[in-house]
């Protein structure tokens, strides 16, 4: 069986380019005792990808030059000699940017969409949601009546978070790269409020809608729009330090104050996680984001591309902002 995968052959500097990546064609191995083949059929692209492609440094290890783009993938078991897996099976796999590919059947992990459709798996119930839940209910702990704010808002991570803070009765605002996905936050995810960071009085809208200042700051960018909402911390504001995607690319803007500086003046507490934090309690996240999604309370939303082909353009997307909700590349039926 024949495969193409996308290997990374070059570390991008600033944002990844189609040259940093090839596309080759791989025929599968024969299946041994205990592997499984499996048909990608949805793959995930996602903003940490950035720092495995960069090197050393990261929190997260660095990607060997010659490798097939690691991430997870939700796919079909075509072929099976694994006891647990069989023809036909939906899987989870960490098999990354290829089409197709033999692993230890040990190495995938049953669908769990509880009710809701297969690409939940990758999206609201996948490893973003779980970051979103945990993120917000573990670390930024909004009560009723506070002010939260959120930025990537309308991302994968930052919906769920944004919602999850809504439902404990906060009063979130969320931040977002244009005015549909400001709109988008408002009417479908129920937000107290959205502002665009690329109007040129970001920092004052958000300000006029934060009155009483920031209680609980889920931080997905950093850069210019963290400054503009660290500004605005409340005394003892809980920042929740979820990823920083303004810096992966590697610019930073001139002029920006020490966030710990900031921190400092107002007796504020930052705390960063990873979601592998969690590991164990992700079910626990699953069955709750499941059930609001299910009575209404929480709306997710997704992005598909078309095509394994667009899975580069896909990934460099995430870096301009042209997804809503989760963004997953559609690879087979
Ligand atoms: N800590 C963890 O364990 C963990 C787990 C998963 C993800 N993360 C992090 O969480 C963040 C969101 O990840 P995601 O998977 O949910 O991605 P995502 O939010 O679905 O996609 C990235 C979004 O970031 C926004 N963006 C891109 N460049 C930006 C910039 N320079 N300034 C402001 N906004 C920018 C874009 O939306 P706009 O149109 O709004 O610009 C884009 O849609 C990332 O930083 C990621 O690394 C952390």
């Amino acid at each position: 069986m024949q495969a193409k995968r996308i290997v990374l052959v070059r570390r991008p500097t600033g944002m990844a380019e189609a040259a940093d990546f090839s596309v080759e064609q791989v025929e599968l191995p024969p299946l041994a005792d205990g592997e499984v083949a499996i048909d990608t059929l949805y793959l995930s692209v996602d903003p940490y990808m950035r720092g495995r492609f960069g090197g050393e440094g990261g929190p997260h290890s660095a990607l060997p030059l010659g490798s097939v783009v690691a991430g997870s993938v939700l796919g079909r078991v075509t072929a099976s000699r694994a006891p647990d897996w069989a023809a036909g099976d939906f899987v989870l796999a960490g098999t990354g940017w290829q089409t197709a590919a033999v692993v230890p059947g040990s190495a995938v992990r049953a669908v769990r969409t509880e009710g809701l459709p297969l690409t939940a798996a990758l999206s609201v119930l996948g490893s973003t949601g779980v970051t979103g839940y945990w993120g917000m209910v573990d670390i930024g702990r909004p009560a009723p009546g506070e002010t939260v704010v959120v930025s990537a808002a309308a991302g994968a991570v930052g919906l769920v978070a944004s919602q999850v803070a809504r439902i404990a009765g906060a009063r979130v605002v969320g931040v977002a790269g244009t005015d549909a996905k400001c709109a988008h936050l408002a009417s479908e995810a129920g937000l107290h409020a959205a502002v665009n960071y690329r109007a040129a009085d970001f920092a004052d809208q958000l300000a006029v809608l934060c009155p009483e200042g920031v209680d609980v700051y889920f931080d997905n960018v950093g850069g210019p729009v963290s400054q503009a909402v660290l500004r605005l911390m409340a005394p003892g504001a809980r920042i929740v330090i979820c990823g920083q995607i303004a810096e992966y690319n590697g610019e930073r803007a001139p002029g920006e104050v020490s966030i710990p500086t900031l921190l400092l003046s107002r007796g504020a507490s930052m705390q960063g996680f990873m979601v592998m934090r969690y590991a164990d309690r992700a079910a626990e996240a699953r069955a709750q984001l499941a059930r609001w999604v299910a009575d209404g309370q929480l709306a997710y939303h997704e992005t598909v591309v078309e095509g394994f082909e667009a899975t580069v353009p896909a990934f460099q997307s995430l870096f301009t902002g042209a997804n809503l909700g989760k963004l997953l590349v559609h690879v087979a039926d």
